[in-house]
């Protein structure tokens, strides 16, 4: 059996998908009541990963653990979880870290995800890391703005990054969870090619059959924004990536393409997939 936390989000939903449809059974995790219609083979448990003790019920029985930290990681404890992952008889975890964890480890934003990868690799379990770039969901920000003005307002409209469909990190943790040969590996996953936020709201009004216009926000104007729903180390480490990526950042990895034998897909595919966030 294999344990889903995040289950409910971007990444996690897809995930559940792909190994409900492999024929694993699944134990997927959230703090609220899952909202999906039930599929064969997954049952959810309530759980909150800062409670690592409430962890137990949905691990019995489990082999295997996808481990997603939202938020952050804010009061979460990467020992706490994987003791009693390890005690319940885990011996496989999969971690969503992300690629700042490696290409900004000592920044307050990264460095507590950069701790959890430590922990994990010191665990004793075997372990394996996805580190991806910034996700095509990102754009769900721009939902209501889009659907009410047809606009999209974005700092660093010209900084293109190789953002990621989460489905496909979804699609990558059911690989490696399932198949054998990824333990001990640290995996960077990004989308095929860079892209700017204007080409973005671009892809976003081609989707829609009608352009959206594109508005730039200054970097203080961003922030403010984006201090709404996330804690400032997250929002000052995100705004540095988006408005100074370093050039690592801004690669596209062969890793999606090597794990599931096939391209990345595109930002314009997420947005045709959404589209319904936007009209
Ligand atoms: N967005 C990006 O550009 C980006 C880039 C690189 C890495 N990442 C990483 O991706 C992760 C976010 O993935 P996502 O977009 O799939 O997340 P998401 O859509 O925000 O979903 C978060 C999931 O985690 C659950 N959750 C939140 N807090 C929890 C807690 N304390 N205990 C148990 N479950 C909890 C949520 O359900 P409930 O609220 O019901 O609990 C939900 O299922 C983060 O670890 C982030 O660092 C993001």
């Amino acid at each position: 059996m294999i344990v889903v936390t995040g289950a409910t989000g971007n990444v996690g939903r897809p995930l559940v998908q792909a190994l409900a449809s492999a024929g694993e059974t699944v134990t997927a995790v959230s703090r609220r009541p899952s909202d999906t219609e039930p599929q064969t083979g997954v049952r959810h448990r309530q759980a909150d990963l800062t409670e690592p003790e409430s962890l137990k019920p949905a691990l019995d029985g489990a082999d295997a653990l996808f481990l997603l930290v939202a938020g952050g990681g804010e009061g979460v404890s990467a020992s706490g979880i994987l003791d009693v992952a390890g005690a319940a008889g885990v011996r496989r975890v999969v971690l969503l870290s992300s690629q700042g964890a490696g290409t900004r480890p000592q920044s307050p934003s990264h460095a507590p995800l950069r701790a959890f990868e430590d922990d994990l690799r010191q665990s004793g379990l075997q372990w394996t890391v996805l580190r991806p770039s910034g996700f095509a969901s990102n754009a769900f920000l721009w939902a209501a703005s889009v659907r009410e003005r047809r606009t999209v307002a974005a700092p660093f409209p010209g900084v293109g990054l190789p953002v990621i469909d989460p489905a496909d990190i979804g699609e990558v943790a059911a690989a490696v969870l399932r198949e054998a040969g990824h333990g001990g590996h640290t995996y960077e996953l990004t989308g095929p090619s860079p892209l700017s936020p204007r080409e973005q709201a671009e892809a976003i009004g081609q989707a829609l059959g009608t352009p959206v216009r594109f508005v730039e926000q200054s970097r203080d104007e961003a922030r403010a924004q984006l201090l709404r729903f996330m804690p400032e180390p997250v929002v000052d480490g995100t705004l540095a990536i988006l408005g100074e990526p370093f050039a690592a950042e801004q690669r596209v990895s062969p890793a999606v393409e090597q794990i599931l034998g096939r391209p990345a897909r595109t930002f314009a595919h997420w947005a045709q997939r959404n589209i319904a966030a936007f009209r």
